[in-house]
């Protein structure tokens, strides 16, 4: 049994918590609306922490899964944040879709307390997290801290691949959505043209999160000099859903835009 701290119970982070407490592992978690957390405990056992560093305190593993980057470094090394309550020798897993410059600005902060580090994004959305079976993209500077960090992580995922050093978790993740982006709008399409709408977009992965990761996506090809055209061109799309009051629809409400131009 590990002692195994999650922040933030959202769509995601609640589901996966669930598969580590079933594992057996004792879970605190902390949400910062307290309410989610103490339903979850209601739920699932384990406790609820009411800021990150008391989750934290004591824990073999700290993982969590939260908005965007800013967001990960309020939890992570703001006030009350996580990693100054982190024991050495304990590791810090982030499931955020982030940056992958966050992601080695948080690995060196990490290592300067002898705490490891993994950036961890994941694919496979609401029903993956909720069934178990996410995909998991991992960055980690030495195998010895991701090789712990998948045994807990194997709870909630089908597949846990390390791909290179801290930051890679989330290079991956931006071929991921870039891929993704183009394919949404033409499912999008298909389903208007065959007048399959119901207009119903209260699920998933929220337009909010679909374009922090598309901004994510065209600020590396700034960097890395690659070219997203239809990247940059969905992404409009979504600034016009979001535009609509659509920022917490799910990301197939590009259909919106279509029924309604
Ligand atoms: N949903 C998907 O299908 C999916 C798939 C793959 C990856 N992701 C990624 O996974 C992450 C979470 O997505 P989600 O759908 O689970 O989001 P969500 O349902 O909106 O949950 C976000 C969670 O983060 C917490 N949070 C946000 N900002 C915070 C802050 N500044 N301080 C403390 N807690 C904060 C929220 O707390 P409150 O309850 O207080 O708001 C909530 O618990 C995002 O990076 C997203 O891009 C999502």
């Amino acid at each position: 049994m590990t002692k195994i701290a999650f922040l933030g119970m959202g769509i995601m982070g609640a589901p996966m918590a669930r598969f580590l407490a079933k594992a057996g592992h004792e879970v605190v978690v902390y949400n910062r609306t307290a309410s989610k957390a103490l339903a979850w405990v209601a739920l699932n056992g384990g406790q609820a922490a009411p800021t990150p560093a008391e989750a934290a305190a004591g824990a073999d593993i700290v993982a969590l899964c939260v908005g965007n980057d800013d967001d990960v470094r309020e939890v992570v090394i703001g006030t009350d944040g996580a990693l100054a309550a982190m024991s050495p020798g304990s590791i810090l897993i982030d499931h955020t879709t982030a940056s992958a410059g966050l992601a080695r600005e948080l690995a060196g902060a990490c290592s300067e307390r002898s705490v490891g580090f993994v950036d961890a994004p994941v694919s496979g959305g609401q029903a993956g997290a909720e069934g178990g079976q996410l995909t998991v993209m991992c960055g980690c500077d030495d195998d010895e801290t991701f090789d712990t960090a998948k045994s807990v992580i194997d709870a909630y995922s089908k597949s846990c691949v390390h791909l290179g050093p801290a930051g890679s978790g989330q290079l991956t993740k931006m071929v991921n959505q870039i891929c993704i982006a183009g394919l949404l709008q033409g499912l999008a399409e298909g389903i208007n043209f065959a007048k399959l709408a119901a207009g119903e977009f209260d699920f998933g992965f929220a337009v909010e999160w679909m374009r922090k990761d598309l901004g994510i996506c065209l600020e590396e090809a700034e960097r890395n000099g690659a070219r997203l055209p239809v990247t940059a061109l969905v992404d409009q799309f979504y600034k016009q859903v979001a535009a609509r009051g659509g920022e917490r629809w799910d990301t197939s409400s590009l259909a919106n835009l279509l029924e309604n131009p």
